[in-house]
């Protein structure tokens, strides 16, 4: 053997190494969540998808009823919830509804603030006058503004799965993260430790436990229509509530893309024809 093939098999070894270990070490790093969302079937999903408007307002009711008392949604005002493509409220219901909450305004002419009903034109309530309140509140965890939680959160797929996205667009893994984390709290297995104050959830995006409690029950939040009151459907319902705040045009803008395929697809009839009718008779 000389020593150049000598050489060679200890380059190759030490490359085997080095790959094995890699290879090793990618097992070793744990991947969060630990449990990957569960795909649901949503009526805003595809390019017929739209927001199904009683489903809204139920969320809308969850959010609410229940978390409204840990997180802000300030990029959300009330009049929102009549506009076209959302919950459906009559401009009334909205009046109303703002007036039940309380604002600060001012300086009035004795240059005192004071507190006045609300508006359709202002934002919905935060629960904490300001973040270092909510995080004392909280075990030291802010609760995020849930205005655009939706669209902040994604899961990573993996292959194939992103590659058959591109196809058949999956833009739902917000409101699945959502809905998989609120019902995903479980017990924690043999042997897991979880930091005092913190609730272990598999489904969770940053760690095994989270600050906040589990939010949902059975039978918590009434609905008016008849719709079982699982802890699954609040869940659901509150998590499609968050998809509208996020992307409140998501009905306009699939309305539009349709109507922009089928004017392109008649188009290219036209163009066809036309071409055909110019050429024809031209030897070629
Ligand atoms: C008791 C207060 C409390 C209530 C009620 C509550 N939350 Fe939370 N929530 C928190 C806190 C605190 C965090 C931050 C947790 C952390 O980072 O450890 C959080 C985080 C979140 C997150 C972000 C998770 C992530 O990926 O970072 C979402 C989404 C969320 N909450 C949704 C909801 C929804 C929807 C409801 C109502 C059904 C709700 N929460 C009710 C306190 C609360």
């Amino acid at each position: 053997m000389t020593a150049k093939m000598i050489r060679w098999a200890a380059a190759a070894l030490a490359a085997g190494i080095a790959l094995t270990a890699t290879i090793a070490s990618a097992e070793e790093t744990v991947e969060y969540p630990l449990i990957k969302p569960t795909r649901q079937e949503w009526s805003f999903a595809g390019i017929f998808g739209r927001y199904d408007q009683a489903q809204l307002q139920r969320g809308y009711q969850v959010y609410k009823d229940v978390c409204s008392s840990c997180h802000a949604m300030s990029y959300v005002k009330f009049r929102n919830l009549a506009d076209e493509g959302g919950p459906g409220f009559t401009e009334d219901a909205v009046k109303v509804l703002a007036a039940t909450y309380a604002i600060e305004a001012g300086p009035n002419d004795a240059g005192e603030m004071f507190e006045r009903p609300r508006l359709p034109s202002d934002p919905f309530p935060s629960p904490f006058p300001n973040d270092n309140a909510a995080r004392a509140a909280n075990g030291g965890a802010l609760p995020p503004d849930l205005s655009l939680i939706a669209k902040a959160r994604a899961v990573h797929r993996g292959f194939p799965w992103f590659v058959f996205d591109m196809f058949w667009p999956y833009q739902e893994q917000g409101p699945d993260y959502i809905a998989s984390l609120l019902t995903g709290y479980q017990d924690p297995p043999e042997g897991v430790e979880v930091p005092e104050g913190t609730y272990y959830n598999p489904h969770f995006i940053n760690g095994v436990s989270l600050r906040m409690p589990p939010p949902l029950d059975d039978d918590l939040v009434e609905y008016s229509d008849g719709t079982p009151q699982t802890k699954e459907q609040y869940a659901t319902d509150v998590s499609a509530f968050l998809m509208w705040a996020a992307e409140p045009h998501l009905d306009a803008r699939k309305e539009l893309g349709l109507k922009v395929m089928l004017y392109l697809i008649i188009f290219a009839g036209i163009l066809y024809f036309v071409k055909r009718q110019v050429w024809r008779g031209t030897p070629h």
